[in-house]
């Protein structure tokens, strides 16, 4: 049995616990293509599951793969695979219970896309998990359209450097959240406003928008209501929003959790091919150094991505 390199959490206990270790190259199946990931990038869900306050992943799931996107080429594919070939180069977010920080991965082939021509492996693999969360955020959940004003809070993370540009490519007016050390990355993504969170209340600078998209929650999105137009929209990734106060808003207001989709996936490949969307990179690591790059996303005031470059 082949083997391969993988980023093994074996059991709860934070980003330290995980270790690299050899384990057999997974088969894919009938449906799925068996993938060699050059990069992978790094989600805050990671090191919650890491932590084992990541709902619906319990010890008896463990040992498990962590790693939600990936970037690489097609080696093997199934017997009902017409769609790819061996030697594709893809991207993709990957379904729960699929690892990317390893050296190779089986998936579904419909999760895979054809990697943005513009982008080499490292700077693709950045984009599946938060572009899409950002995209369903904005547009399937938050319905936001051109001309409409848009708070996004946490703009210079993952989620929100997307969201800023996709807001701003789609028309949209943006204020945005962040830390002042972010400000001038924050102007560079396209907002109009940025607000350093630290220092001064939103709430008191912005006013009147259609849309608040919430990558923080907490105070934070208690006092989004402040700034809500009557009948907007309040759209969380993390915390539910008070029913009560969405009715005496007369808003939509839900959390989510953002689904593999290809076609949305495929769509924001367009937009990076037309240079009117970039992936910002801050810092890459090695497989070995995985737990490094969790706890540097953890802890400390990451702009834009962090990417594991896997293989050559
Ligand atoms: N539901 C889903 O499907 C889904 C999908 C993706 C992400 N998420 C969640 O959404 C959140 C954002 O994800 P991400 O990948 O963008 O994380 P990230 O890369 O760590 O970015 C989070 C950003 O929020 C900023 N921030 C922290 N506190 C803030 C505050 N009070 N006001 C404004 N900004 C603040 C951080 O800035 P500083 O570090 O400078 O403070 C950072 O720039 C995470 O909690 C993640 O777990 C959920």
């Amino acid at each position: 049995m082949a083997t391969m390199k993988a980023v093994l959490l074996e059991s709860f206990g934070g980003a330290k616990t995980l270790r690299v270790k050899e384990i057999d190259r997974p088969q894919p199946g009938d449906a799925e293509v068996l993938v060699k990931v050059h990069a992978a990038s790094v989600n805050p869900v990671d090191y919650k599951i890491a932590s084992g306050k990541y709902p619906g992943v319990t010890q008896a799931q463990l040992p498990v793969v962590l790693g939600r996107d990936i970037s690489g080429t097609v080696v093997s594919c199934g017997s009902r695979v017409t769609v790819l070939q061996v030697g594709d180069e893809i991207y993709a977010m990957l379904d729960r219970g699929h690892g990317g920080f390893a050296e190779y991965v089986a998936l579904n082939a419909n999760l895979c896309v054809p990697k943005p021509e513009k982008l080499d492996h490292t700077a693709a693999a950045a984009v599946p998990l938060a572009a899409i969360t950002a995209w369903q955020g904005l547009f399937d959940h938050g319905q936001l359209n051109s001309g409409q004003r848009v708070l996004i809070h946490g703009g210079a993370g993952g989620v929100g450097h997307f969201a800023i540009q996709f807001a701003k490519e789609r028309g949209a007016n943006v204020s945005t959240t962040g830390w002042a050390a972010d400000k001038d990355f924050l102007r560079l993504l396209g907002a109009d406003q940025a607000v350093d969170y630290k220092s001064d209340r939103f709430e008191e600078v912005v006013q009147d928008v259609d849309l608040v998209f919430d990558l923080v929650a907490g105070d934070t999105q208690e006092r989004s209501w402040q700034v809500l137009k009557d009948g907007g929209a309040l759209i969380s990734t993390l915390a539910k929003p008070s029913e009560t106060l969405a009715r005496e808003h007369h808003a939509r207001a839900t959390n989510y959790m953002a689904q593999p989709d290809a076609a949305e996936l495929a769509e924001i490949g367009q937009l990076i091919n037309a240079g009117k969307v970039k992936p910002y990179i801050e810092a890459t690591y090695t497989i070995e150094e995985a737990a490094l790059a969790l706890v540097r996303l953890e802890g400390r005031h990451t702009q834009g991505k962090i990417v594991l470059e896997v293989s050559a």
